[in-house]
């Protein structure tokens, strides 16, 4: 039977930590990966702009050995020219697996619904996936564990923390989101990630006080302004800069690294010191983005 990966909250936590070894050994010696793939094609479907998932899946699909067929909306949302499920099924005619980008997650529900193949979530209104498994790659690789580290979001909770809440929770890494009153995450995914951590042991919590992030091992950072979002930016400044990932921030907070899942706004949620500082893990995790979703791509259609 085919596996979607749409938002890791089915997954346990033998297969994630499996999903992560792959991740590196994949990373570590790619040359033994190279064919993996081979004759298999990825349509991926971005309704949204993108730099970082796109480039890395195609990139990452031709150093497996595979092939990937690149569609932008061409011209907005897909369900203007025809039925999500309808694309699905004729994508799933030809391609061995459907990476999609899009604007609302009901969509990535009727490609898995209506595709033989593999779906994969590149980003939708809730979820992160891919995202998640490269920032806890680049965490594991940067602290040799993930035993007893805690990581504290800092910002607008939106679908990248989503994403970590869940994915920390089903890997046992404590995490923090803090975030302005009005700006928290969807608190049904908040406590289902508490659910989750119950079984694995890490603490999921949040707060709108950024005293909550003191003790964290690394603060992460994440854009302010949701796409299509018209509030006048000197309303979100005002809202959001008590929130703002600086030096000052570390140096509250004590933290050693800072994380940012890019596009990043230097000067804005965080500080363009703090990007090009050695505290700066930004590039770890989009180099990272391609060995774990190559370590997708290989689990789901191997
Ligand atoms: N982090 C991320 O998903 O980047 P892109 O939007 O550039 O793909």
């Amino acid at each position: 039977m085919k596996q979607d990966l749409l938002t890791f909250k089915d997954w346990s936590s033998e297969a994630l930590t499996d999903l992560l070894a792959l991740a590196a050994k994949i990373k570590a010696a790619p040359e033994q990966h190279n064919q993996v793939l081979a004759g298999k094609s990825i349509a991926a479907l971005f309704e949204k702009p993108s730099l970082r998932t796109r480039v890395s899946f195609d990139i990452g699909i031709n150093k497996l050995g595979g092939h990937m067929v690149y569609l932008d909306s061409q011209a907005g949302k897909l369900a203007g020219r025809e039925d999500a499920k309808d694309t699905a099924a004729n994508l799933a005619c030809w391609a061995d697996a459907i990476v999609a980008r899009v604007y609302s997650h009901d969509t990535l529900v009727q490609f898995s619904q209506a595709a033989k193949v593999p779906v994969i979530n590149a980003l939708c209104d809730l979820y992160h996936p891919c995202q998640a498994v490269a920032d806890y790659l680049t965490l594991q690789e940067t602290y040799g564990s993930l035993d007893k580290l805690t990581l504290a979001y800092v910002g607008d909770g939106n679908n990248v923390t989503h994403s970590l809440l869940i994915v920390g929770a089903i890997l046992g890494v404590n995490v923090v989101s803090v975030t302005p009153e009005g700006y928290e995450v969807d608190q049904s995914i908040f406590e289902l990630s508490q659910k989750i951590a119950q079984k694995t042991g890490a603490k999921i919590t949040q707060s709108s006080d950024v005293n909550a992030a003191k003790g964290a091992n690394v603060l992460y950072a994440d854009t302010w302004l949701s796409m299509g979002d018209e509030t006048p930016l000197e309303d979100i400044k005002r809202i959001f800069d008590p929130y703002k990932v600086d030096e000052a921030m570390m140096a509250l907070t004590g933290a050693e690294y800072v994380m940012h899942c890019q596009p990043a706004h230097r000067d804005l949620e965080i500080s363009g010191d703090l990007i090009d500082s050695d505290k700066s893990l930004l590039m770890q995790q989009a180099e990272n983005r391609m060995h774990g979703q190559n370590a997708i791509l290989v689990t789901l259609l191997t």
